[in-house]
């Protein structure tokens, strides 16, 4: 069996289903990624947004603001919430410094939060209410629904507790009925944990944070990490645990590619929701 979960095959298999759900709508959606400052990676991961909403048949917008104050950002989002051509709003993160993360996120129209960031979309996600869940960890969700994981009975170790992935990915699987386990910097003798796990999944941004030793036998790895060292790209997970593991996400090309998919769905179902309020 090929211990490989190819997130970038499976990506594009609901890319062409999505294609086909976004051709049959009557009105063309649109996405909107409001990007602050000059965070060299941030222009990229735009363009990456930019060309997969386009391929899909959305239309995008990149607002762009070298300096803005943070009510001026508000008032600019308070405008995109009331536009009825814009479905989905994202404020590309990090945002500079001396702008309040936390106030910007959650002045987006929580049913155009196509990132997932508001607490009224955490609130729900924690509460299994329908929701627009964060992109990354709707995205792992995708490939356990794709393998037809169970969790009943499974120990599910998690590394890294960011509101972006870890923490919205503990209360996912909590509400698969896995038994959960929330790892981070202050964690003591992280392979106790790690070793017990049915279900690793590591989002951390760490290098070889998680070698062999450090896993069970027939696990399920999901590397979420991302970390350039010499010009090439790398997990949190040594390479070398696929050899003792059931499942495997390789980086690049596991989560990454499901992190832009689930995104592109989020649009359509913002959409959805939308049409239903
Ligand atoms: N593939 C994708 O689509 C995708 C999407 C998002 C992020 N990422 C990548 O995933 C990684 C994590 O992203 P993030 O935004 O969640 O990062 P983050 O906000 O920096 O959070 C990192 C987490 O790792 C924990 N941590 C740090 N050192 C640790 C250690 N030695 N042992 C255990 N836990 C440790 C931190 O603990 P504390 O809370 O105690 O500080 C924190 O909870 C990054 O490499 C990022 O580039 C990838």
């Amino acid at each position: 069996m090929n211990k490989i979960i190819d997130g970038k095959k499976i990506s594009l298999e609901r890319k062409e289903e999505l294609i086909k759900k976004v051709n049959e709508l009557k009105s063309k959606l649109a996405l909107v990624v409001i990007s602050v400052g000059s965070n060299e990676a941030s222009k990229v991961y735009v363009h990456q947004k930019e060309k997969m909403a386009l391929e899909i048949g959305y239309n995008f917008l990149n607002l762009h603001f070298d300096n803005i104050l943070e009510d001026d950002l508000i008032n600019e989002i308070d405008k995109l919430n009331k536009d009825k051509k814009i479905t989905g709003i994202i404020v590309q993160l990090p945002l500079p410094v001396n702008l309040n993360k936390d106030r910007i996120l959650n002045s987006i129209n929580p049913l155009k939060d196509v990132d997932g960031l508001t607490n009224n979309n955490l609130i729900k996600l924690i509460k299994k209410e329908e929701s627009l869940l964060p992109c990354t960890p709707k995205g792992i969700m995708t490939l356990f629904d794709y393998y037809n994981v169970d969790f009943i009975g499974k120990n599910v170790v998690i590394v890294g507790r960011s509101e972006l992935v870890g923490l919205p990915l503990f209360h996912l699987l909590l509400n698969k009925n896995a038994t959960v386990t929330l790892c981070h910097s202050k964690t003591k003798d992280l392979s106790h944990y790690t070793k017990e796990a049915d279900i690793l999944i590591s989002a951390v941004g760490k290098k070889d944070l998680i070698t062999r030793d450090m896993i069970k036998e027939n696990s399920i790895l999901i590397d979420v990490g991302i970390n350039r060292y010499e010009n090439k790209l790398y997990g949190d997970i040594n390479s070398e645990c696929i050899d003792i593991s059931n499942l495997m996400t390789p980086v690049p090309g596991g989560v990454g590619p499901m992190t832009v998919i689930s995104l592109m769905e989020n649009v359509y179902l913002a959409n959805s929701l939308q049409m239903r309020k």
